[in-house]
């Protein structure tokens, strides 16, 4: 395999420089960007528009605990139970802690969470994994959009710097007084909207805050926008940074099935239907999670998921590649709780209120990431990571629903209020390191995607998974130089390079736990109870912290 360690582009023409640079424009991006303006120049820059990203999708909501009868170690404990024994609970219990306070933050910012009964406080809901209600929800099923809005006023009001249509390729590295790598700043190029490219320059800065959001696109369904693709991960590891536990992608058990063909973003149908007490069945009319799980289908999300392929393998009644959602109980309510998800259903020609919703599982969230503590801070000096592109120890073999946008509310608001107290030291940056330069032709993406949905899904065993790599060694032996740089180029290549990472790992991590299920290794096994890494050496994925006897 080859996998390019710099994405080919024009040389740079110009030059911009500012303390601090913001890569991804989700919540743990404006919230870095927004804490760290009162003092600091800061410029956001996003490859599309300021909202082109997962938060703008999230509906269920942010996870804290607000309720009078819930506690934070209940919250502690269903997180660490939802993790499966890879969660790190010092960073969870700090999580669980700063929660309320972001919670409240967002209000006086300006959003609106939807209120509770008698009006005085906010209502809280419950997803899967949840002993008690405790998810703040927006315009019903509208969250990710409020948060979205409120920081995107916010940042720009504060007087923050962003560039849009800007695709991040590269960090730009340097070395320090102790003669270890730093970041030094990113090479930038501008693009139109359809991704043809203007121009290419340095953008050097004190702090580069890398927030670029997951890689569901990386699956041919998934429940993530077109632009998750994964830039972030596949730009660290380009500059030679490890993915922890790349293996545990998370699988929304319900995103809209919409038949057999349908490809890329899906409608999700969020776990708060559920939490509102709607019943998953199959096509002979069985339900779904009795006898399989005391929560039932409110059981964490890698559990619901797991549950749905495997009785969708059975194909009951003929029907391998769905089961069906039942909130009929809701009946009319349903439009009002759930305004995206009747429209959703609308467009599909379903009628929530006296129809089941044909659901499947598919590729939601990537609960490893870029190492890093909850102040954002990563292993190199200069570099930090938020929100989903990182790996804090919060969600561990799989994420509990609704920490992620909490997450990125309090990992990005501490991380940009120590920038505002403190940079690293300006470095130059580095002669541009040697390597290929060779692009991926944006059409492969379908082949990346297509191996990775057949051979790296919900369940998974040795076969699949060799499969896979071998099909992406395949894809990554035509990558080449002489492909034009665009957006769509370099996001094929991203995609590659972050698909060969979970592949490589998924196939190392000989257990099942959490996210990742394997049939042929059906159970945890205690020797797995650690993280794998993932590198990019020489074109070639390197997994580090296999345990001995694995
Ligand atoms: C959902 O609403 O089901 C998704 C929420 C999440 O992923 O945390």
């Amino acid at each position: 395999m080859s996998i390019p360690n710099r994405l080919g582009a024009p040389e740079p023409t110009w030059t911009h420089d500012v303390d601090v640079i913001v890569l991804g424009s989700g919540a743990a991006g404006l919230s870095a960007a927004l804490a760290a303006r009162p003092v600091r120049d800061v410029l956001v820059v996003t490859k599309d528009v300021l909202s082109a990203g997962s938060t703008a999708w999230a509906q269920g909501g942010l996870a804290g605990v607000l309720g009078p009868t819930d506690s934070l170690q209940h919250h502690v404990a269903d997180t660490l139970a939802a993790g499966a024994g890879l969660c790190d609970e010092g960073v969870v219990r700090r999580l669980v802690e700063e929660a309320p306070r972001a919670i409240r933050y967002l209000m006086r910012l300006g959003a609106a969470f939807d209120p509770d009964a008698d009006g005085r406080g906010v209502a809280l809901t419950r997803e899967g994994g949840h002993s008690h209600n405790r998810i703040v929800h927006s315009g019903g099923d509208q969250s990710g959009r409020e948060v979205q809005r409120t920081l995107d006023q916010s940042a720009i009001a504060a007087g923050v710097e962003v560039m849009e249509w800007s695709f991040a390729l590269d960090l730009l590295v340097g070395q320090n007084a102790n003669g270890q790598r730093q970041t030094a700043g990113v090479r930038i190029a501008v693009t139109d909207a359809a991704g043809h490219v203007f121009s290419v320059g340095d953008v050097t800065a004190r702090a580069v805050v890398l927030a670029t959001g997951g890689y569901g696109q990386i699956f041919a369904s998934t429940s993530n926008p077109p632009a998750v693709t994964g830039d972030g991960l596949a730009m660290a590891l380009r500059a030679g940074l490890a993915v922890t536990d790349a293996e545990f992608v998370q699988f929304h058990p319900t995103v809209m099935w919409r038949g057999p063909d349908a490809r890329g973003q899906q409608a999700l149908v969020s776990e708060a239907v559920r939490g509102e007490g709607a019943i998953l069945f199959d096509a002979a009319g069985r339900r779904v999670m009795e006898g399989v799980h005391p929560q039932e289908d409110l059981a964490p999300r890698d559990v619901v998921a797991a549950a749905i392929s495997a009785r969708m393998a059975e194909a009951p009644a003929g029907v391998d590649d769905h089961v069906y959602l039942d909130a009929t109980h809701l009946g009319e309510r349903f439009y009002e709780r759930f305004p995206s998800i009747t429209a959703a259903c609308r467009d599909a020609g379903i009628d929530p209120a006296c129809e089941r919703i044909p659901v499947a599982p598919a590729a939601h969230y990537a609960c490893g990431g870029i190492s890093a503590d909850l102040d954002g801070r990563t292993a190199m000096t200069g570099l930090f990571a938020v929100g989903e592109v990182s790996a804090t120890g919060v969600h561990g073999a799989n994420r509990l629903a609704s920490n992620s946008l909490t997450e990125s509310v309090v990992a990005g608001t501490n991380l940009g209020r120590d920038l505002e107290w403190e940079l690293p030291e300006r470095v130059d940056p580095g002669e541009a390191p040697d390597g290929t330069e060779a692009l991926l032709e944006p059409e492969r993406r379908r082949d990346v995607r297509s191996a990775m949905s057949h051979n790296v899904g919900v369940l998974r065993h040795a076969g699949s998974l060799t499969a896979a790599v071998e099909q992406l060694h395949a894809v990554a032996g035509k990558a080449t130089v002489g492909v034009t740089p665009s957006r769509d180029a370099w996001e094929a290549t991203n995609v590659l390079t972050v698909a060969a990472a979970v592949a490589a790992a998924a196939k190392t991590r000989t257990e099942s736990r959490g996210c990742h299920r394997r049939t042929d290794y059906g159970e945890s096994r205690d020797i797995w109870l650690t993280h794998l890494g993932v590198a990019l050496q020489d074109g070639e994925i390197a997994v580090t912290g296999v345990p001995p006897g694995a």
